[in-house]
């Protein structure tokens, strides 16, 4: 197993942060500039969002709105980078970060960490509850920069 996707499953907690390390998900074999994948993880029932933004960056979050729940879309179309949209109250997420741009939703979207392989596969392989920190989390406990 190469990289991140050998991680076995835990929980970590640093600097405030609790981050989930559930068995990593293979969600995507390959996600091109500006494309998403919405998926499942950690769970069955968790719904999540994969976006490759237009610069290469892979970012990921829970696809569970945190105003009432809804479910946020991908829009590709929207500004620079596209956004997070919740259809319910018009909440709205910035695609980079997962924070609030508009509407009620009080909490950034939580932070779906995604990896790639080197075969070009996207996997999922850690959480954060509160938003913040978990790739700077992960590379701490796994020594990388
Ligand atoms: Fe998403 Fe209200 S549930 S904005």
């Amino acid at each position: 197993a190469v990289g991140a996707v050998a991680v076995a499953g835990g929980v970590l907690h640093r600097h405030g942060d609790s981050v989930d390390v559930p068995k990593p998900k293979r969600v995507a074999d390959r996600l091109r500039p500006g494309e998403a994948i919405a998926f499942r993880f950690p769970g069955d029932d968790d719904r999540a969002v994969g976006v490759r933004l237009k610069d290469g960056t892979l970012v990921g979050y829970s696809a569970v709105c945190t105003h009432l729940a809804c479910a946020v879309l991908w829009r590709e179309d929207r500004g620079s980078e596209g956004e997070l949209y919740c259809p319910c109250h018009e909440g709205v997420f910035d695609a980079r970060t997962g924070e609030v741009t508009a509407g009620p939703p009080p909490r950034p979207l939580p932070k779906v960490l995604l990896v790639e392989e080197i075969d070009g596969s996207v996997w999922a392989v850690a959480t954060t509850r509160s938003g913040e920190g978990v790739k700077a989390a992960m590379c701490r406990q796994f020594g990388e920069q």
